[in-house]
């Protein structure tokens, strides 16, 4: 498989970084990944956004390799060297602040950020969308942050492995005796017939897949809030979902061992993942910035 790497195309087994990366010592970077529909990526402009968003929120220089045009044909070669125009995939980014001596205040000025992209196959399981999944909750201890799509995931990977040993598929963070978000998907959930999700505050990663399926869902004609749903409303949930590039829109059918609704994926969550899924395959007449 061929990666990029600082300005080169690489073989993974290749692909190396300094054991001073700041990445891997702080966590100190950002990531973005894309869905990839025949050769063509989905929302690039909103991802792209976010991307650009992050860096500068977390002071990290631009790479020149982000320019939506050199970006669009870094993953371009990517998908044809790798085999990845036809079905789906993933198109993954990350930039970390680069590897210089350890000191917790930023690096010298000059210190170049290691970019590095990724594209791999994906295949949406279509099964589990169609019959749902349980998940389970657990506290969101992470920072207060969450808008920022940072590579330090700790407090996301020991939940979701929370969810894994259990046999559940996601973990819903609470805060506050809210439903802020999933581990690596935002969470919607239907009340008393109006489809809520939390606001896009600090404490949630602005999803692009939630934008999208909040343009659907109104374009569908359903009642939206933007309103986080309380844990004390749980047993009055009639659908609950996630969403997000891997995950499209997910049904929950069973939280904490209780079934949610009917504990079968309800009608506004199997609508929505039919329209989004009209809209990835539309995106596959789409092309990349410069193409
Ligand atoms: N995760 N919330 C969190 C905490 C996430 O990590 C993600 C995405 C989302 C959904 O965002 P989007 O719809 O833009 O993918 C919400 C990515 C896919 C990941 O970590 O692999």
């Amino acid at each position: 498989m061929l990666v990029y790497l600082n300005g080169s195309f690489v073989a993974a087994q290749d692909a190396h970084v300094p054991v001073t990366d700041r990445g891997f010592i702080f966590g100190d970077g950002v990531y973005e990944v894309w869905r990839i529909v025949r050769g063509a990526p989905f929302e690039w402009s909103r991802h792209h956004a976010r991307l650009e968003h992050g860096l500068s929120e977390m002071a990290i220089p631009r790479p020149p390799e982000v320019a939506p045009e050199r970006l669009g044909e870094i993953a371009r070669k990517l998908l044809t060297e790798n085999n990845l125009l036809e079905g789906e995939a993933s198109l993954y980014l990350q930039v970390t602040r680069g590897a210089a001596p350890r000191t917790h205040f930023f690096p010298p000025a000059g210190t170049v950020p290691t970019m590095y992209v990724t594209a791999r196959a994906f295949t949406p399981p279509q099964d589990l969308r169609a019959s749902g999944v349980t998940g389970i909750t657990q506290p969101d201890v992470r920072w207060l942050r969450c808008n920022i799509k940072t590579i330090q995931l700790l407090p996301n990977v020991l939940a979701n492995e929370k969810a894994h040993a259990a046999g559940a598929a996601e973990a819903l963070f609470i805060r506050e005796g809210v439903i802020t978000e999933g581990t690596h998907a935002n969470a919607f959930g239907v009340v008393d017939g109006v489809l809520r999700t939390h606001p896009t505050t600090d404490l949630i990663l602005p999803g692009v897949t939630r934008e999208v399926v909040l343009e659907l869902a109104t374009e569908l004609g359903f009642e939206v809030r933007e309103e986080p749903i309380a844990v004390a409303e749980i047993p009055k949930l009639q659908e609950l979902f996630v969403t997000g590039t891997t995950t499209d829109v997910l049904p929950i059918v069973q939280l904490d061992g209780t079934p949610v609704g009917t504990g079968r994926p309800g009608p506004i969550a199997q609508a929505l993942l039919s329209a989004l899924r009209a809209r990835l395959d539309a995106a596959a007449s789409g092309s990349f910035p410069g193409n």
